[in-house]
């Protein structure tokens, strides 16, 4: 004897699902389930230690390693990245190199950059996870051509300049940032100390909006998050 009768088990799964969307908290995805997750590379299970470490070393100078957020990944040493131009751009962009103002936000590009330049291997940690190793991946050119974006970011959407309300009024098509750390009142378009960087478009954590954007493009909703376009 058949112990649920079909429309019984189908209604009965549609209200199982309807519990759970109704039940589970809106969440953001998780670095563990994402490409960012490099452990697969090496013995650790670690998967934070890629990019960060709770108490940082000192270099093989002997000077201590104080580059936030607790990082851990060997930085590139790309003396400037080159910066984008244009007829109709109105910002001024710092040159991206190697990290000298700490707060200013462009340290965060940097962060990326430390793989996604392809000078420096994927698992070159200053400090090695204490459950294993992190094992031995060549830089970004062998691993994923696409992502490496090289050592010259002229050709790319310009990172590292000031996003205020001049920069608005000179452009004419700009939303006007809801604050020096955000472009919208949500905090998902986030700026750093007032500037574009990297992170601003991309959250190095969160997969659910492939490849790690901080918002969905739907419709190129990031794009427009900014642009009144
Ligand atoms: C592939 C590199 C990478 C991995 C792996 C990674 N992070 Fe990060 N993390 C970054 C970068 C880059 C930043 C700075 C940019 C930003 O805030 O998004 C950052 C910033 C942070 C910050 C400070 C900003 C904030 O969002 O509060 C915290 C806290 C943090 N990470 C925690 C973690 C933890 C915990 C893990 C592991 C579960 C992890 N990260 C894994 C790259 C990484
Ligand atoms: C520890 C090295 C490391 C750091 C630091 C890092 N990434 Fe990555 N990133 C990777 C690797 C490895 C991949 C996976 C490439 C692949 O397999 O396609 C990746 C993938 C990506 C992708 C998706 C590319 C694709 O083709 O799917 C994006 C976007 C990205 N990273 C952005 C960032 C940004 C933005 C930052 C800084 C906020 C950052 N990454 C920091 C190593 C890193
Ligand atoms: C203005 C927004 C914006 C900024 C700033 C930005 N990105 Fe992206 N990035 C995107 C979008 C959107 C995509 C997806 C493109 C697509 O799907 O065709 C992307 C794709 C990527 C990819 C995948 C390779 C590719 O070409 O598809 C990598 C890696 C990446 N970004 C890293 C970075 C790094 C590192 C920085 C800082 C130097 C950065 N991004 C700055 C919006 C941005
Ligand atoms: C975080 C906010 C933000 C996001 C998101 C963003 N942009 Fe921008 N973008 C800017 C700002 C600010 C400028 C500088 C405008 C200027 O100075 O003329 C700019 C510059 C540009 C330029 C160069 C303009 C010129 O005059 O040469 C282009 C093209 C552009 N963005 C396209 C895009 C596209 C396409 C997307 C989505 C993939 C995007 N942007 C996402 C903020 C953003």
């Amino acid at each position: 004897m058949r112990k649920y009768s079909t429309p019984g088990l189908v209604f009965s799964l549609l209200a199982l699902a309807g519990l759970l969307l109704s039940t589970t908290p809106a969440t953001a995805g998780s670095v563990v389930a994402s490409k960012h997750n490099l452990s697969f590379a090496g013995t650790t299970t670690q998967v934070c230690v890629y990019c960060h470490t709770p108490h940082q070393p000192e270099d093989f100078g002997g000077s201590q390693i104080t580059t936030d957020p607790l990082w851990n990944h060997e930085l590139s040493a790309n003396a400037a990245y080159g910066v984008y131009d244009s007829p109709t751009f109105d910002a001024g962009p710092g040159n991206l190199n190697t990290i000298s103002d700490i707060g200013g936000g462009s340290e965060i590009s940097n962060l990326c950059m430390s793989c996604h330049d392809a000078t420096v291997g994927l698992s070159s940690l200053y400090k090695e996870p204490t459950d294993g190793t992190s094992g031995v991946l060549p830089t970004m050119d062998l691993f994923n051509p696409r992502a490496n974006l090289g050592t010259d970011l002229s050709n790319d959407h310009p990172v590292n300049f000031l996003y205020n309300a001049a920069l608005v009024a000179a452009d004419g098509a700009l939303v006007n940032p809801d604050s020096a750390s955000s472009v919208d009142a949500t905090g998902n378009i986030r700026l750093f100390a007032g500037s574009v960087q990297c992170a601003s478009c991309h959250n190095p954590h969160d997969p659910d909006n492939l490849p790690f954007l901080a918002v969905s493009n739907n419709a190129s909703a990031l794009c427009t998050s900014c642009h009144l376009k």
